[in-house]
């Protein structure tokens, strides 16, 4: 193991800059910890005349990162630019190619292009550590990729997107509007880029691809994320779900259905007896049901400079000691190309917000719709009364195939008496 281990570090944005505040601030103790000493070689970003409120005179400028994997004095380059395509995909490919390895917190890149870079590290001999790409700074990779090995995996649920958990916790206590608790997301360093990409459930998707890909050692395949995001969703959908005694939360749910592979992003009711339920602000959750362990839980802050940056220093910590792990739980050659299942075959309970005219036969031409699924209603709740205008219904249902209960929504949208399309939420009790 050499004695120094030097960084270029990509990017000094919210994390980038965390990253050097930390190196830093502990220089003596990361020393102690390794055996070795974390050093930072050089640095890039688009400007360099910005105060970013750090010390950078000590390290070399770099104007196009890319030239960092050439680069004799970086050992590591740390990847903190983001996208999944173009300048950020060229240089991790460029410093693995050239026997460098890389941390990176890019989950686009890793969703989309984990595969081919997982192999060619693997190729290379060298690391390729992704850490802070899923749920900020929750050791979750470390936890999933190492001390769960032991266990086979059914499914995964995970609070995977500080953003959208922070607007819904804000909506919920706050009776605030979606846009504005939004801005105060991206104001604290929380949203990402195109803040789209946390409501939409993207962001979420590329993490819960990563962690499908080590749960099942599979192909890392983000094509094959449904995504649903939280953008539809009403401050009332928030309160009858809490009358219910649930609170909405956007989950990325992975699970094997008959062998094949299900991922998606979704808003879903969760019970006040799971640990998903608590967890609140910008704070990620992630929920496994493993043979052996049984149900692991681990949450943390998922998103913001600190925390994320703290994920960075531990793959970089693994380096400096000279640890490698194989990218996504095992070699490449062993991952599989998952067969993959749509929604539809999922079985759940169901939450269904519709907004009908009140008048006689309304109800029974919703619950007709239903009887023909063979969909059984559990309880319904009619918040008002308004003769001959709109007024909220709310249904709760039995278990039903996905793909039965779509089809019975957009039967009961498409009838005169809906006056909105509905709001179809999943219920996960088994949490
Ligand atoms: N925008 C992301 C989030 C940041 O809100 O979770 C961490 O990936």
């Amino acid at each position: 193991m050499s004695e120094v281990l030097r960084l270029g570090i990509a990017g000094l944005g919210t994390v980038g800059v965390g990253v050097v505040e930390i190196v830093q601030k502990h220089g003596a103790l990361l020393k102690r910890r390794t055996g070795c000493e974390v050093a930072v070689s050089c640095v890039s970003a688009r400007d360099s005349s910005r105060d970013r409120g750090v010390d950078l005179s000590g390290y070399g400028w770099v104007d196009d990162p890319v030239t960092m994997a050439e680069r004799d004095d970086v050992d590591v380059v740390v990847e903190l630019i983001g996208g999944s395509e173009g300048i950020a995909y060229d240089l991790v490919k460029t410093a693995l190619s050239n026997g460098k390895s890389v941390v990176t917190a890019n989950k686009a890149l890793m969703a989309h292009h984990g595969a081919e870079l997982a192999e060619l590290a693997e190729a290379n001999g060298v690391g390729l550590s992704y850490e802070a790409a899923v749920a900020g700074g929750i050791p979750i990779i470390k936890a999933m990729r190492e001390s769960l090995m032991g266990n086979e995996i059914a499914a995964l649920y995970g609070i995977l997107n500080g953003t959208s958990n922070y607007i819904l916790s804000e909506m919920r206590t706050g009776g605030r509007g979606f846009a504005d608790v939004l801005k105060d997301a991206q104001a604290k360093g929380y949203a990402e880029a195109d803040p789209a990409f946390d409501i939409n459930g993207t962001d979420a998707g590329h993490k819960l691809t990563l962690l499908a890909a080590i749960a099942f050692g599979v192909k890392p395949n983000f094509d094959a994320v449904e995504l649903n995001g939280i953008e539809h969703l009403l401050l009332e959908d928030i309160q009858f779900a809490e009358e219910l005694g649930y609170r909405i939360k956007l989950l990325g749910i992975t699970q094997k259905i008959d062998g094949a592979v299900v991922q998606s992003v979704e808003p879903c009711l969760v019970p006040r007896s799971s640990p998903l339920w608590a967890i609140e602000d910008v704070y990620n959750a992630v929920y496994v049901d493993c043979d052996a362990v049984e149900t692991p839980f681990f949450s943390g802050r998922g998103a913001g400079r600190m925390p994320t940056a703290s994920s960075v220093m531990g793959d970089i910590v693994d380096l400096a000691r000279g640890i490698r792990v194989p990218v996504f739980g095992m070699s490449s050659m062993h991952l599989l190309d998952a067969v993959h299942a749509p929604m539809d075959r999922v079985k759940s309970r169901f939450y269904l917000r519709l907004n009908v005219v009140d008048e006689p036969g309304v109800m029974a031409s919703i619950t007709a719709v239903l009887r023909d699924f063979g969909i059984s209603i559990e309880s319904m709740v009619q918040r008002g009364r308004a003769p001959g205008e709109a007024v909220h219904v709310v249904l709760k249902t039995h278990g039903a195939l996905t793909g039965d209960m779509r089809t019975a929504v957009e039967q009961i949208g498409a009838l005169d008496v809906s006056v909105e399309k509905p709001c179809l939420i999943r219920i996960e009790d088994d949490l």
